[in-house]
């Protein structure tokens, strides 16, 4: 079941209420990602804890989120950085072996595959952006997708300002008062909707899909052959049991070996009007995580 909402920051906190995140709660979350993960967790009052990166994938993997495990832990938001899935296999056993709710942060992700299991399949609940950077966009949305009915229901209830027009679910069993009219709210939602023109532009990107990642995949191949050999950086490595989206091509540099400073190599591709970024968000992090900036 996918339920679109109208970011994918918009996705990630409803995942985060709809896992009962709250104070006295603690979520990990990696190292590396865009901040709207770790803000969606400290906006339901939970703490963030803070796990390292696969140096592959670039994502959690069981080695790296299982010393963060404490009696808190009540959810995992694991990233599929720059489209590639991390190391779900291990995160799930631990997820269920600690009764930790799992959630893909899969903004980068759409399209992806990890042991022929698309994304979207391999957490509890899995977010997507469809931001205009991303694989599809509706100019701007996202959506959750979870195959728990019980989790569904609850992020359609949180898209839509906790609404409940269903009598089955009613409260008020005075016939008198019940009418085609009568709605209920039964949880404290948020106006998370996305319009029907939005979702007209992603159904129509979204036959476009399969295409756009087949020319991310011919780009990456010919970045990769590019860089072949050079001791400058270090290429994205895709293991073999995964397909990734190609959100992102990410290098490591090797600022030892190179005349130029991170900065001035950013300053020039930019001018090439070749995109890249990377973002220091110590400031705000250190805010959001310490709880003074949002909650
Ligand atoms: C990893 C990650 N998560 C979440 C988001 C937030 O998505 P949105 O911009 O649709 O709110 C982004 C956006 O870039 C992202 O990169």
């Amino acid at each position: 079941m996918g339920i679109a909402v109208s970011s994918g920051t918009a996705a990630l906190h409803s995942a985060c209420i709809a896992a009962d995140l709250g104070e006295g709660d603690e979520a990990i979350v990696p190292t590396l990602t865009f901040s709207a993960t770790a803000a969606a967790v400290r906006l339901t009052g939970a703490e963030v804890q803070l796990a390292d990166i696969d140096p592959e994938t670039l994502g959690l993997s069981e080695a790296t989120a299982q010393p963060h495990v404490s009696s808190k832990t009540k959810a995992l938001l694991a990233v599929d950085f720059s489209g590639q899935p991390c190391d779900w296999d291990g995160l799930s056993q631990l997820c269920l072996d600690k009764e930790i709710v799992s959630i893909a942060d899969a903004a980068h992700a759409l399209g992806a595959s990890y042991s022929g299991r698309n994304v979207g399949s391999l957490a509890d609940m899995t977010c997507f952006s469809f931001h205009p950077v991303k694989a599809i966009t509706t100019a701007e949305g996202g959506m959750a997708v979870t195959a728990s009915e019980q989790l569904a229901h609850r992020l359609r209830k949180l898209r839509g300002h906790g609404i409940v027009r269903d009598g089955a679910e009613f409260l008020n069993s005075d016939e008198s008062e019940v009418g085609p009219w009568y709605y209920e709210i039964h949880d404290i939602g948020l106006n998370y909707r996305i319009s029907d023109v939005h979702c007209a532009l992603g159904l129509s990107q979204f036959q476009k899909l399969d295409g756009f990642i087949s020319r991310r995949e011919e780009l990456a191949a010919h970045y990769s052959e590019a860089f072949l050999g050079s001791d400058l950086l270090k290429t994205p490595v895709v293991k073999a049991d995964r397909k990734s989206a190609w959100h992102l091509y990410t290098v490591k540099l090797n600022l030892d070996a190179l005349a130029w400073s991170r900065g001035r190599i950013f300053e020039v591709l930019k001018r090439t009007r070749l995109g890249c970024s990377s973002a220091l968000y110590t400031s705000a992090l250190t805010a959001l995580l310490s709880g003074s900036l949002w909650v």
